[in-house]
C-alpha cells in the first residue's frame, strides 16, 4: 500500500496548521476541507502532526464498519471520559467492551422498551405542568436546560427506578461542568494534567464527586432494600462473568451506570433543544406536525401504539438529527496502514468521520442546508446511500440507545407541541457550539403560550402490528 498517495493536505498556518482552527471552529474547518479537497482529507496540526477527515459515506462505512476492527476508539479521546466515568461501555475497547456490551444489549430491545413509553409520557408531563407556570407568567424558558431536565428524569426513571427530579437541578450542573471539563481535553491540544491542582481541576473533582454520591446513593439504596427491578441497574448488579461468576463490585457497577447516564441524556437533550429551533423558525413544518398529533391523540399523551401513527413528528426528528448531529464526529485511531477512496493512511494517524459534513454534503442531498423533514417520510433501507446518514454512528460501536431516543423524542416532542406555542426570543444569536456534543452555545431562549389541541381527544386506537 505503501505505493499509493496521501491524500491532500489543507493548508494552514506555518506552526500550527489547522490546529487553532480546529479547536475554534471544527465545523467550518471540515466542511471547507470536504469542500477544497474532496473525500479523504489530510489535516497538520504542529509540524509533523497529522489527522486523516473520512466524510463520504464509502469511506464513513469503511472506518465505522467494514474495516472497524482496524479502526480503535484513540486513548486520547477515552482518557477524559474514563477520568469521568471509569471504564464503561463507552470508553472500553477489546473483551471488557464486548462483554459490557452482551451484558446491555438485551435492556435496549425495541420490545423491551414498549414498556418505558408510559414513563417517558409521565416525565413530558411533569415538564408540561412546568411550562404551564411558565406560560401562565408569560415567561420564557431556555429549551437546552429544559430538555436535559426531561431526559435526565427519563434516564433515571426508565434505568434505574429512581425518580432524579428531586435531584435534577442540583446535578444538571455539576453534569455539564464536568462534560465541559472531558470535553475540553478532547479537543485543546494542551491542557493541565489531572493531577495538578488547577482551578479548573479542582472544580472537576468537585464536580464529579457530586455525580459520582447521586450514582452512589442510587446503588446503595438498591442493595439495601434487597428489592428486584426489571432495569437496566438491576442487570448490571446481577451480572455475572461467565468465567469466575463474579459479579462487578459497586465502583464498576458506578461507572457503567454513570457512563448510561451521561451517555443518554445529553445527546437527546440537545438534539430535542434544536428541534424546538427548527420548529420554531419553520412554522409551517410545525404546523403540519400539530395536525398531525390532532387528529392522532387529540390532546391526550402518546402511547406505544401511537408512536407509528406519527411519521410527520418522527420525520422532524429524524431531519433535526441530520441538520444538528449531536454525535458530530467520531475520531478513530488506525491499527495498521490501509487504504481510503484510493489514498494510503497510515497505521498510528487519528481518523476522523464526520457527520456534520456528511449530512450537509451537497453531493449527497437536496437542498443541503434547508429543514425539509419531508424527505424522511417513507425513508426506508435504500433511500439514502448507507452511511449517507449516520446520527447514531456505525458498526460494532452503533449506538445502543438509539431506539430509546428516538421513541423518547417523538414522546416529549408529541407532548410539549400539542399544549404550548414556542416562540424565539428575538435578538438571540444562537450558533452550535462542537464540544462533547453539539449543543446550542448559549442556549436557545422561547417564549411560551398556551395552546388547545383544534380536535376533541380520539379514542385510543387499535394496537398496530410491528
Ligand atoms: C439523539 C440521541 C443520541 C445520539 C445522536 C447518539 C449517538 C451515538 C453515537 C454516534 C454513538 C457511537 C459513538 C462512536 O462510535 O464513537 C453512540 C454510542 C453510544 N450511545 Fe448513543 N446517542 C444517542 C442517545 C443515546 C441514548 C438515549 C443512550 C442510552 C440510554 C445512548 C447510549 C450510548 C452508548 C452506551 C454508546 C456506546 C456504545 C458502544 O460503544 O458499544 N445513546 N451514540
Amino acid at each position: 500500500m505503501s505505493h499509493l498517495p496521501l491524500p491532500p493536505t489543507l493548508p494552514g498556518g506555518v506552526l500550527f496548521g489547522s490546529g487553532p482552527e480546529a479547536v475554534a471552529d471544527p465545523l467550518g474547518l471540515y466542511t471547507r476541507a470536504q469542500r477544497t479537497l474532496g473525500d479523504v482529507v489530510r489535516l497538520r496540526g504542529v509540524p509533523g502532526l497529522y489527522w486523516y477527515l473520512i466524510t463520504h459515506p464509502s469511506g464513513v462505512e469503511h472506518v465505522l464498519k467494514t474495516r472497524g476492527r482496524n479502526y480503535r476508539k484513540p486513548d486520547r479521546f477515552n482518557a477524559p471520559v474514563r477520568a469521568l466515568a471509569g471504564n464503561g461501555i463507552l470508553a472500553a475497547e477489546g473483551d471488557s467492551w464486548l462483554q459490557n456490551r452482551r451484558l446491555m444489549q438485551p435492556a435496549f430491545h425495541r420490545q423491551r422498551l414498549a414498556g418505558l413509553v408510559t414513563q417517558m409520557a409521565e416525565a413530558s408531563d411533569a415538564a408540561s405542568e412546568r411550562w404551564e407556570g411558565v406560560a401562565a407568567q408569560g415567561g420564557t424558558v431556555d429549551a437546552s436546560e429544559e430538555m436535559i431536565r426531561v431526559t435526565l428524569r427519563i434516564v433515571g426513571t426508565t434505568m434505574f427506578s429512581h425518580d432524579l427530579s428531586a435531584e435534577a437541578d442540583a446535578l444538571g450542573a455539576p453534569i455539564r461542568t464536568s462534560l465541559h471539563w472531558v470535553s475540553r481535553r478532547l479537543t485543546l491540544p494542551v491542557t493541565a494534567p489531572e493531577w495538578m491542582p488547577t482551578a479548573e481541576n479542582r472544580r472537576f473533582m468537585a464536580d464529579r464527586s457530586v455525580v459520582h454520591s447521586t450514582v452512589d446513593a442510587m446503588i446503595a439504596e438498591r442493595r439495601r432494600s434487597g428489592e428486584t427491578r426489571p432495569d437496566l441497574l438491576q442487570m448490571l448488579l446481577d451480572a455475572r462473568d461467565a468465567d469466575t461468576g463474579a459479579g462487578m463490585d459497586d465502583v464498576q457497577v458506578r461507572h457503567e451506570a454513570l457512563t448510561l447516564m451521561l451517555a443518554g441524556h445529553e445527546t437527546t437533550a440537545a438534539a430535542l433543544s434544536w428541534a424546538w429551533y427548527l420548529l420554531a423558525r419553520h412554522p409551517q413544518a410545525l404546523g403540519q406536525m400539530r395536525e398531525e398529533l390532532d387528529s392522532v391523540l387529540g390532546g391526550r399523551a402518546p402511547g406505544m401504539d401511537d408512536l407509528a401513527r406519527l411519521p410527520y413528528t418522527r420525520a422532524v426528528f429524524d431531519e433535526t438529527l441530520r441538520l444538528y448531529p449531536p454525535a458530530w464526529g467520531q475520531p478513530r485511531e488506525s491499527i495498521e496502514e490501509d487504504e481510503i477512496g484510493g489514498y494510503r493512511i497510515p497505521a498510528g494517524k487519528i481518523v476522523m468521520v464526520c457527520q456534520w459534513v456528511t449530512h450537509r454534503r451537497p453531493d449527497l442531498w437536496d437542498r443541503p442546508d434547508d429543514f425539509v423533514p419531508e424527505r424522511f417520510l417513507g425513508a426506508g433501507p435504500g433511500t439514502f446511500p448507507p452511511f449517507a446518514y449516520y446520527p447514531f454512528g456505525g458498526g460494532a460501536r452503533f449506538c445502543i440507545g438509539s431506539s430509546f431516543a428516538l421513541m423518547e423524542a417523538q414522546v416529549i416532542l408529541a407532548t410539549l407541541a400539542q399544549r404550548f406555542e414556542v416562540d424565539l426570543e428575538p435578538g438571540q444569536t444562537i450558533v452550535p457550539d462542537a464540544t462533547f456534543t453539539l449543543r446550542p452555545k448559549s442556549g436557545i431562549r422561547m417564549r411560551l403560550r398556551r395552546r388547545t389541541p383544534s380536535r376533541a381527544p380520539s379514542v385510543a386506537p387499535e394496537p398496530v402490528r410491528a
